[in-house]
């Protein structure tokens, strides 16, 4: 038997050892092959295969290093279909110690450039998914639709908010928008014209991770200070307000330069039913005129947009009605930045 088989078996006739003796952690890692498979899996969990094509050697060698790493704890498994993969796992004591210490120098080792190259191949060829996706571009924004009935896309973009911002939510109801917003803001001040609805947003954001503040008042004259906040939203309140004009120049007032208006509400509709039942002013509101009236309240960058969501409701006949909802957006000017964006600062 030649001395390495000798020592590879030396090595693996024990059961794992949680802390092994120095000299066998010295021997397991004195060999080059075994620190170039440990330096990729320290990079990424591998397959047999991926691993061999990585050193650029064949299985069945590749196998038995990782044979002797497996059994002497350097590595572990997982099971995935078909596949295993391979990944760093190191125990404490000396081999812990060991690696520790080689790790930083691996990148030294002869092979571990072209390692690390095949390694990219590699890795790019496992996502098979690009031929996949090369054919079913066409068809995907259908498969896709899949995942507009959840929310993850929206929580996503969410997370794009600078966590630092204030934000009003005027007509907050019960808090449901700014549960969303104290997710991922510092600061939420609610408003809302109903002292009941307020109480139960109270309620409801109690355990909320940012600030939340809430003050009873009108759209019409918002309980804010000038310039007190980065941004101001009302989802389903315009509708509400006998002008929604007032409404768009208070937020206009309390939001800051450079800061947003964001409106969601229904467009026109003949549901004349809810006046009486939902309380509602108006039967939706125009585009145009949600437009025409940001612009008149000092808004600049006005968009708008509509929905694919529309507002399911159930009519008092017992008839469920779809209600297109539209979005309106607009900037409070800022005389230092030059008004052709779009989006929140
Ligand atoms: C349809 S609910 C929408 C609630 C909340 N924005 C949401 O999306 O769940 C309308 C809310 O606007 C409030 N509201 C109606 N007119 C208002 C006004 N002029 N000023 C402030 N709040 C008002 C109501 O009290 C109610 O809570």
């Amino acid at each position: 038997m030649q001395t390495s088989r000798y020592l590879d078996c030396l090595m693996t006739s024990t059961t794992p050892l949680s802390s092994p003796p120095l000299h066998q952690a010295l021997r397991v890692l004195a060999d080059e092959t075994r620190l170039r498979i440990l330096a990729l899996l320290a990079e990424v969990e591998l397959s047999v295969g991926e691993i061999a094509r990585c050193l650029a050697m064949g299985q069945s060698r590749v196998s038995n290093h990782l044979r002797v790493l497996r059994e002497n704890g350097l590595i572990g498994e997982r099971h995935e279909g078909s596949f295993t993969f391979c990944r760093l796992d190191v125990p404490e004591g000396a081999f812990g110690d060991m690696w520790g210490a080689l790790a930083p120098s691996l990148a030294a080792i002869d092979q571990a450039a072209a390692d690390r190259r095949r390694l990219a191949t590699v890795l790019a060829d496992r996502s098979e998914n690009r031929s996949f996706f090369d054919k079913i571009a066409g068809d995907w924004d259908l498969i896709g639709a899949d995942f507009t009935r959840g929310t993850g896309r929206l929580e996503m973009l969410s997370c794009l908010v600078p966590n630092t911002l204030k934000i009003a939510d005027v007509g907050c109801g019960t808090g449901y928008l700014a549960a969303a917003l104290g997710r991922r803001v510092g600061h939420v001040i609610c408003v809302d014209a109903s002292e009941p609805m307020l109480a139960r947003a109270r309620e409801n954001l109690h355990a909320s991770s940012a600030t939340m503040e809430f003050r009873i008042g009108v759209l019409e004259q918002l309980p804010l200070e000038d310039d007190e906040v980065d941004a101001a939203c009302a989802h389903m309140v315009m509708h509400h307000l006998v002008d929604p004009r007032l409404g768009f120049a208070e937020m206009a007032r309390v939001v800051r330069p450079g800061g947003l208006v964001v409106c969601i509400d229904m467009l026109p509709h003949h549901e004349v039913w809810m006046r009486d039942a939902m309380a509602d002013t108006r039967l939706g509101i125009e585009p145009t005129s949600l437009v025409d009236d940001m612009e008149r309240a000092g808004l600049t960058n006005v968009r708008h947009e509509m929905l694919s969501e529309n507002y399911i409701v159930e009519t008092p006949s017992g008839r469920t009605i779809e209600l297109p909802l539209h979005l309106v957006h607009g900037r409070v000017p800022d005389a230092d930045r030059h008004d052709d964006e779009s989006t929140a600062s």
